[in-house]
């Protein structure tokens, strides 16, 4: 039995020597495979007397069980090893700083929009909304704008088809709302007054630093039994007063025409030195009321529209128009 000593003692010595799993099971046949050392002297067994086999059986299947654990533990050790080294591997250091979220901003022209809505709505004024992709009629013919008309050309104006164009301006949301409003009250004798601003963007086929192929205008709309152009006037200056947080600014109406107004202004802010354009104005054209079933013998009013960006680039000093629109997050990420 000194040759189960020795058996013992190779396997053993073998099995610590081993560090990949695959080759581990390979040596393992030597022992306790069909060939394997073990297994020739368990079938040996038969050739022994009675007397012998026992005790020689147990010595064997002592050792067999010894070289099995041995097996199992070196099996182990290898599994915690490569275990080890995939958590070393991937290793996380938590005590690191953590990188911080973006926290995403408001875009400036939303911030003036939302500013212009506060405004207006604090004197009552509800705000409007229309399509960006009009029909002809609510664009052009229903505010009284001729065939003839640049702003119908198609360098002007991008169309969609025949009958519809990308809006070139907020004016036709005015027409819908009026509609709207005189369906509304048609059992009234007298229909509350219209007070609404609609902001919007709009398109015109224009590009350079002081125009962008989409922008952003606000229209202002007051219909009402004894509206006045005075009354303009004061809702446009006290708007820009507050807007601009400077009680010195003061407004110049320069006469001007529009085919939807008459008469017919462009609104100019004085700014530093001298005067800036900031829109157009007027008196609600009756051939517009018309249109949309007012009675213009009996109602009266204004509309005024501006341009938000140019609002934007003032309050916020900046001199190329452009820079909205380019997604440079360099220049938005300063506004908020
Ligand atoms: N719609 C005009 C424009 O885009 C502006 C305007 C609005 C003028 C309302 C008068 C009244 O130029």
């Amino acid at each position: 039995m000194q040759e189960l000593q020795k058996i013992l003692d190779q396997a053993l010595q073998q099995f610590s020597a081993i560090s990949e799993e695959a080759e581990l099971e390979q040596v393992k046949a030597r022992y306790l495979g069909k060939e394997g050392s073990l297994t020739v002297l368990l079938k040996g067994l038969g050739k022994m007397s009675a007397e012998e086999r026992p005790a020689a059986g147990a010595l064997i299947n002592q050792v067999k069980q010894r070289i099995e654990a041995a097996l199992q533990e070196r099996r182990d050790a290898l599994q915690q090893n490569i275990l080890a080294k995939k958590l070393a591997a991937e290793s996380l250091d938590v005590t690191l700083p953590g990188r911080g979220l973006a926290v995403g901003g408001l875009h400036p022209v939303t911030r003036t929009l939302n500013r212009i809505e506060k405004l207006f709505h604090s004197i009552g004024y509800a705000v409007a909304e229309g399509p960006e992709i009009e029909s002809d009629f609510y664009n052009f013919t229903a505010l009284n704008i001729p065939d003839d008309h640049p702003a119908r050309a198609m360098h002007d104006t991008f169309y969609i088809d025949e009958r519809h164009v990308l809006r070139t301006h907020t004016s036709p949301i005015q027409i819908r709302y009026m509609q709207t409003h005189v369906e509304k009250y048609k059992h009234l004798e007298t229909m509350p007054d219209i007070r609404i601003i609609a902001p919007g963007r709009v398109y015109r086929v224009d590009s350079d630093a002081t125009h962008s192929p989409m922008f952003h205008q606000v229209e202002g709309l007051w219909i009402g039994e004894r509206v006045s152009f005075a009354d303009l006037n004061s809702v446009v200056t006290s708007f820009l007063m507050n807007f601009f947080e400077n009680e010195d600014i003061r407004v110049r109406f320069r006469p001007s025409f529009f085919p939807f107004t008459e008469p017919s202004a462009e609104m100019d802010m004085s700014w530093k030195d001298g005067w800036l354009e900031i829109g157009g104005c007027g008196m609600v054209h009756p051939n517009v009321l018309k249109h949309v079933g007012i009675d213009s013998e009996k109602y009266i009013g204004f509309a005024f529209g501006m341009g938000v960006e140019r609002l934007a680039m003032l309050r916020y000093d900046v001199n190329d128009l452009r820079m909205f629109f380019e997604n440079d997050l360099q220049f938005l990420k300063q506004f908020n």
